[in-house]
């Protein structure tokens, strides 16, 4: 029997534009459809913000996968906009939190048990993704709103991110299809652990 689907959130403002890294990943994701369940954000929801409908849908779409991954690219130390507002509208009390006597999976700790993971991309060096970098901290230290959210409502998130760095110096396309390789290997090794 194969393993159960992951679940991929996509958040990039123009994935079928401007993107080159989360475009090329997402593709490589959309090659394995047995394995991967990608959510294009921004294409989801082009006005910002989601509706009932929408809530309930990504609601449904978490209940019903166990490893769920955050795919973006890195926008001032943190994820793009709309992934934010979709964890403010989706978490909400008493269906992510506020039900510490439920058991894992019902309304008020719905998230409770899930595996999360970050995977993005970065345009700085990694060199400088560390204490005595210019960035000061380690992309595990940029996840930290990521980890302490999966404490907060019962789940865990892998410490490290998977990242492809220098996205805007001069990242070859033989880097982004190796970056592309890694990525799944990466997801797969997650799936298996
Ligand atoms: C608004 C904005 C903010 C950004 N902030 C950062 C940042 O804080 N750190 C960083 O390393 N790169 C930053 N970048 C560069 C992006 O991470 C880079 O464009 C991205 O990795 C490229 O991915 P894509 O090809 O999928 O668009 C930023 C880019 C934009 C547009």
């Amino acid at each position: 029997m194969s393993a159960p689907k992951t679940l991929v959130i996509v958040a990039h403002p123009d994935l079928a534009g401007t993107s080159r890294v989360n475009r090329r990943w997402a593709e490589e994701l959309a090659k394995h459809p047995d394995e991967f369940e990608v959510r294009d954000l921004y294409a989801l929801y082009p006005e910002g913000s989601l509706d009932e409908d929408g809530i309930s849908v990504e609601r449904a779409a978490l209940a019903a996968h166990d490893l769920i991954i955050f795919q973006f690219p890195v926008y001032w130390y943190s994820a793009p906009a709309l992934l934010r507002t979709w964890t403010d509208e989706v978490y909400g009390f008493g269906w992510a939190y506020g039900g510490e006597k439920a058991a894992p999976g019902e309304p008020g700790r719905a998230l409770a048990n899930k595996r999360f993971a970050v995977a993005m991309c970065a345009g700085d060096i990694e060199a400088n993704y560390c204490a005595t970098g210019t960035v000061g901290f380690t992309p595990s230290e940029v996840i930290i709103p990521f980890r302490a959210t999966a404490n907060y409502v019962g789940a865990t998130c892998e410490a490290e991110p998977f990242c492809l760095f220098g996205t805007e110096g001069d990242l070859s396309d033989d880097q982004l299809e190796a970056s592309a390789v890694a990525y799944v290997e990466w997801l797969r090794k997650l799936v298996r652990a």
